[in-house]
């Protein structure tokens, strides 16, 4: 840099001289700024940098990349996007004539200079996704008489919100969202004269939201949710916000009534209240924003009925009001709407008949009405604009076939129908013979009646479920013709007669459910033709004869349950049958066990108690409950067996060992991905990498446990193969989710060698370990869990899949669900960990998860869903820090 100065020295003494009476700064002197500049970038530079030169400096204006003049003067600065990293240097300042200034999406870190405030043309001033991670406090906003747009969205900066910021009364553009900003809202944030655009989303703030931001009376965009916690309700004056046309208060912690003052809001397009704590009814003056179009009150504690008012919103596309308390009947008028796409109003209890003209009007892409207590049929319309790609109805009590159309859909991807008998032709019940239907859940329903033979013409079916249901007679044999089956439950029905030995023709499944029925005769050999299924339960039916030893060779077995059948014999000790454990086998009086790891854990009579005083507790329809609940055990079980717990430590020490040398060669640089902030770096992590601290190996990789120097345990899982697969599946998983039972992702390290996932510090281990100390002859001193923390620890698992399953879209599937995945913190809660294997059910790209449950950034209005991977600001929180 001297050097450079030393060269410049000649032309500042010429220019200065000619030019110093209008001050303007001369070109070479703005050249010896942006050459500062790029110097305090760290290397690499781009490319596009490669051109800015002392030696070019006479055609700044001209060919400079990211500079624009106006009269020689440097008047936009655009370095957005360039891949850039280190400091911004106060040095920025000295291009006095600056009126833009961008350097978004780039990777800049330290302080916003405060010297900043002194470019007194400056309107334009975007550092959005970058790591700013100081404070605003030293910056004198009320020298910025003309900044018109201030974008700060997604970075790391912290502390207060700047009191004084209106001070800056130009400012039409506000967007602070996405940062780590705690404290309240100030009120004199109700004193932007101009403001159009003011985000606050997605910080730590907390307080009452102040009313003062009503005078804000030209404001047409207002973001305040996702991870703030603000006590109290909405302020009724926001009401007087006339100018708004979009809303997002979701998920950040409000309670108390919907304020009918929001009627006011004429103009409004958009408003977004869901995930909060809000209860009361839907004011009827929501009927008054007749241009609304996406209404989203979904996951609140709303009662009440749909006012009829609502009828007024005739342009909704989008109508959520899911999981709330809402009752009464689903209004005709949503039959009318002629531009309603999605609807969802599951888990309420919506009571009546499902409006005759659904969809007739209106292009449906995505219905959901499950679990209300809905009656009557399913109308006829739903599909007819060709459109519906998800319906989902079940978990009511609706009867009658399913209307011709539906079978007809060529979009539907997941259907979920009703009660009544499963049509013989398959006509009627969804789909012709030719259909290409490759999932189909009619799973707890109320059909009866029993299995079609022609359910073997839906070949292309790849997921059958009909769990739940009451369905009679015999499995049909031509379910053998379902070569693509992947998944079959059957389970919870009344089924009779033996289990046809045609199930082993399904070649494809991996999962075969045929628990609580009332299946007699042996258990066909036929089974081990089926190369891939690692997943049978035949529990509570009345099969009978011996187990075949034969299901031992089978090496992709790893949970299987026998119990409260008839089978007699002994027990196979052979092949996969070693890994089994006595739940898997209780309840059938005539069955021995000779294998002690197959019998019961502990010495007692089964994992759920006494097999025989459960079959004369259990009623027919609980045993299916039972049987479901057993199993989810007996999976959380026995998986942990079939996972080479010990491997071979030799090759991970040695790279360890690298790992660690690597880190301290200088040209070793780590980038940080961090998903909530952190006050660790990877020098930290990488320091935990070593062999004393191992706490676990599995399959995807090791796990070390460390201490932050803030003084937090964190686990630290080291991916084996650097390919990386597995590893950007885990980390997309998990990056976005947030849920009491599912460990969470705090950030990850990569390298180009080395990949690092730090995850919270579950103190208590995995439920694999504690289960298996337990049964252990002395227990090793370690924890050991009782029946009821068992069963409480199943539950949390359970919600915690759950959630993976149903509230994120497309859903995800663990697929290595095992008790050595299930960990326990200090307070013997269940976090669901390793998602290492975790595919999407559908489609392809990331999974967004629903925030509903969990408070993350990731639920996406459905009519953002299209440019989703198109619109970087919707990774929201993910911090990148270097
Ligand atoms: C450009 O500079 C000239 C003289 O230096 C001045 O007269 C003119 O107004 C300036 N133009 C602009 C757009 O600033
Ligand atoms: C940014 O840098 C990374 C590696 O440092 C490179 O893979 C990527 O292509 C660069 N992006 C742009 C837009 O130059
Ligand atoms: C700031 O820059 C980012 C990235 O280039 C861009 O997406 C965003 O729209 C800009 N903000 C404003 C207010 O123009
Ligand atoms: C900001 O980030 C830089 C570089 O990552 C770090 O050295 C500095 O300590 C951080 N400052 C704060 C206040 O966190
Ligand atoms: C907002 O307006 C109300 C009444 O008009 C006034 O009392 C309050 O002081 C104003 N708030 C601010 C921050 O100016
Ligand atoms: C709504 O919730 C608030 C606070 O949580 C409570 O005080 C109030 O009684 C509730 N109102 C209704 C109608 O349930
Ligand atoms: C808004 O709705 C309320 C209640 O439905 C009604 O009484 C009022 O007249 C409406 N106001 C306007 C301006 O339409
Ligand atoms: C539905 O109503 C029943 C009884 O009226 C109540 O027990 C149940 O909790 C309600 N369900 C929901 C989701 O509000
Ligand atoms: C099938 O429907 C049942 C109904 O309760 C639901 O629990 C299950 O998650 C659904 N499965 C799939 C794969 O959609
Ligand atoms: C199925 O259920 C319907 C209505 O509940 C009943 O009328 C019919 O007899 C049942 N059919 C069989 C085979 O159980």
């Amino acid at each position: 840099m001297a050097l450079v100065l030393l060269l410049l020295l000649p032309i500042f003494l010429l220019s200065s001289s000619s030019c110093l009476v209008l001050a303007i700064p001369t070109l070479a002197s703005q050249a010896a700024t942006l050459l500062s500049l790029k110097d305090s970038f760290s290397p690499p530079l781009p490319p596009q940098l490669r051109s800015w030169t002392l030696a070019n400096y006479a055609s700044l204006c001209s060919s400079w990349p990211g500079v624009a003049c106006s009269n020689r003067t440097v008047v936009s600065l655009d370095i957005s996007g360039y891949n850039l990293s280190g400091t911004l240097p106060p040095a920025i300042a000295d291009l006095a004539g600056l009126r833009f200034f961008s350097a978004a999406a780039n990777s800049f870190s330290g302080d916003i200079p405060p010297a900043i405030a002194a470019l007194r043309d400056l309107r334009h001033l975007n550092l959005s996704n970058n790591q700013f991670n100081g404070t605003l406090d030293a910056l004198d906003f009320s020298a910025m008489h003309s900044l018109q747009v201030l974008d700060l969205y997604d970075n790391d900066l912290a502390g207060a919100l700047p009191t004084l910021l209106p001070a800056a009364a130009g400012l039409r553009h506000l967007d602070l969202g996405g940062n780590f900003f705690s404290g309240t809202i100030p009120p004199s944030f109700g004193r932007f004269p101009a403001i159009q655009f003011l985000s606050l989303a997605g910080n730590s703030l907390s307080g009452d939201i102040p009313p003062d931001l009503a005078n804000l009376s030209t404001l047409r965009h207002l973001f305040l949710g996702y991870f703030n916690r603000f006590d109290g309700g909405i302020p009724a004056e926001l009401g007087r916000l006339t100018s708004l046309v979009h809303l997002d208060l979701a998920n950040c912690g409000l309670q108390g009534p919907i304020p009918a003052s929001l009627g006011d809001l004429t103009g409004l397009d958009t408003l977004y209240l869901q995930t909060n704590q809000l209860n009361g009814t839907i004011p009827p003056s929501l009927g008054n924003l007749t241009g609304l179009r996406f209404l989203d009150v979904s996951n609140n504690a709303l009662t009440g009925e749909i006012p009829p008012e609502l009828a007024a919103l005739r342009e909704l596309r989008l109508l959520n009001m899911f999981i709330n308390r809402f009752r009464g009947g689903v209004p005709d008028f949503l039959g009318d709407l002629r531009s309603l796409q999605v609807l969802k109003l599951w888990q309420n209890n919506f009571t009546g008949a499902i409006p005759a003209a659904l969809g007739r009007a209106a292009p449906l892409r995505e219905v959901d009405l499950s679990t209300n207590r809905l009656t009557g049929e399913v109308p006829r319309w739903l599909c007819a604009r060709g459109q519906l790609e998800i319906l989902i109805l079940l978990d009511n009590f609706l009867f009658g076939p399913v209307p011709e159309g539906l079978g007809a859909c060529p979009t539907l991807t997941r259907g979920n129908y009703l009660t009544g008998r499963l049509e013989e032709d398959g006509s009627g019940g969804g789909g012709s013979s030719s259909s290409r239907l490759s999932l189909l859940n009619l799973s707890s329903n109320r059909f009866n009646g029993s299995l079609p033979a022609s359910m073997g013409n839906f070949s292309w079916l790849q997921t059958l479920l009909l769990g739940g249901n009451q369905l009679g007679g015999q499995i049909p044999r031509q379910v053998g013709r379902l070569k693509r089956l992947l998944k079959l439950d059957l389970s919870g029905n009344k089924l009779t007669g033996a289990v046809p030995g045609e199930v082993g023709e399904c070649t494809s499944l991996t999962y075969l459910d045929l628990s609580g029925n009332r299946l007699s005769g042996a258990i066909p050999v036929r089974l081990v033709q089926i190369k891939v299924l690692n997943y049978l339960n035949v529990s509570w039916n009345m099969l009978s004869g011996s187990i075949p030893r034969e299901l031992g060779g089978m090496k992709s077995l790893t949970a299987a349950d026998f119990s409260h059948n008839e089978l007699s014999g002994r027990v196979p000790e052979s092949g996969q049958f070693a890994y089994l454990n006595g739940s898997s086998f209780v309840g059938n009086p005539g069955l021995v066990v000779v294998n002690p790891k197959q019998q019961v854990m502990g010495g007692g009579p089964g994992i759920l108690g006494g097999a025989g005083t459960q079959d004369e507790r259990g009623s027919s329809s609980s045993s299916a409950v039972m049987g479901r609940l057993k199993l989810l055990l007996a999976a959380v079980g026995l998986l942990g067996f079939s996972v080479a717990f010990a491997a071979a430590a030799v090759a991970t020490t040695r790279s360890a060992a690298m790992l660690r040398r690597r880190r301290r060669s200088s040209s070793w640089r780590w980038r940080m991905t961090a998903f909530q902030q952190v006050s660790f770096g990877c020098e930290d992590v990488v320091r935990c990498v070593k062999e004393n601290c191992v706490v676990g190996r599995g399959g995807a990789g090791v796990v070390y446990r460390g201490t932050m120097p803030g003084g937090e345990c964190v686990a630290v899982k080291r991916i084996v193969s650097a390919e990386g697969g597995g590893f950007q599946a885990e980390v997309e998983t998990l990056g976005g989710i947030r849920h009491r039972h599912i460990v969470r992702l705090l950030a990850f390290c990569s390298g180009p060698e080395a990949k690092l996932l730090v995850y919270e510090y579950m103190v208590n281990g995995s439920l694999g370990e504690a289960l298996h100390r337990a049964g252990a002859d002395d227990g090793g001193g370690g924890v050991v869990l009782s029946w009821a923390s068992r069963l409480r620890v199943a539950t949390e698992a359970a919600k915690g899949l759950c959630y993976l399953h149903h509230d994120c879209s497309p859903p995800i599937l663990h697929r290595d669900v095992k008790s050595n995945n299930i960990l326990l913190d200090a307070r013997m809660e269940a976090h669901v960990a390793d998602f290492g294997l975790a595919k999407f059910l559908g489609g392809s790209g990331a999974s967004e998860c629903m925030s509903a449950v969990a408070g993350s950034y990731g639920y996406i209005a459905p009519e953002k869903e299209g440019t989703k991977n198109g619109d970087p600001r919707k990774q929201a929180n993910q911090k990148d820090i270097k």
